[in-house]
């Protein structure tokens, strides 16, 4: 009973980078770089806690628009981050996935998620999603088109189609739904953050930038979510 109370799956967008960065004088890819840091121990802490799934939005299909300086620091920051994680899962048994569209990315990105795949397929700790070239609404027409693709070879009737289908179809296929959304930097917006998985998730918006999150908040958020679902069981 108490185990329903704790967030099966924790999803964030990872808001505020810049604006701490030049709220402190830092340039931008200060924000990006202490971002990072801070999701790594999220991601370990998380594991910790026992969090079976975790999914982070790292760079959105929008984000491309950002100067090439700043897109060339989050590139450098993503690959660097991906052997990263390729040690921490190794060591502390973490499954990695990236949801978004990998084939736009470049190449030597490409090989190393390909690689982190390899690696951690077999892993049974904490799920990590990081979504990264992601876009939610991309991602339900590319579900679609595969779901048509389908029907047009016979594999399945359009009678077939449920909600299961869809869910399957989709980047975060086989996993859970999150459970709780949580969205640092006072913006109060989902920006195309995995639409179709939230539609039952509880949501909390703190008034902080992404680099001064820490542990605490988790605790604090997880805390949070017990008490919104004791309300609701009375
Ligand atoms: C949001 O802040 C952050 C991003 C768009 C990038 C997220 C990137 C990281 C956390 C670091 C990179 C880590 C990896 C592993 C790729 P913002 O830049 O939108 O800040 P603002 O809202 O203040 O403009």
């Amino acid at each position: 009973m108490e185990n329903n109370l704790i967030p099966n799956h924790i999803a964030i967008i990872m808001d505020g980078n810049r604006r701490w960065a030049k709220e402190k004088g830092y340039p931008t890819q200060m924000g990006h770089k202490k971002g990072a840091e801070v999701l790594e121990s999220t991601i370990k802490y998380c594991n910790e806690k026992g969090i079976k799934y975790l999914t982070v939005y790292a760079f959105s299909t929008e984000n491309w628009r950002r100067t090439e300086d700043e897109i060339g620091t989050i590139m450098i920051l993503f690959e660097k981050y991906l052997d990263k994680f390729i040690e921490i899962s190794d060591l502390e048994n973490i499954k990695l996935r990236v949801l978004g569209n990998v084939e736009e990315l470049p190449e030597k990105i490409k090989e190393k998620i390909a690689k982190m795949y390899e690696k951690t397929q077999n892993n049974t700790g904490l799920n990590f999603n990081i979504a990264f070239n992601y876009g939610g609404r991309d991602e339900i027409v590319k579900a679609t088109k595969k779901i048509a693709q389908n029907v047009l070879d016979k594999k399945i009737k359009i009678e077939d189609i449920t909600e299961d289908i869809i869910s399957n179809n989709l980047y975060t296929y086989g996993q859970e739904d999150p459970d709780l959304v949580i969205r640092t930097s006072g913006e109060l917006r989902i920006s195309n953050f995995l639409p179709w998985q939230i539609a039952y998730s509880e949501f909390l918006f703190l008034d902080k930038y992404w680099p001064e999150f820490t542990n605490d908040d988790i605790d604090n958020a997880i805390k949070v979510y017990s008490n919104r679902h004791r309300r609701k069981g009375k």
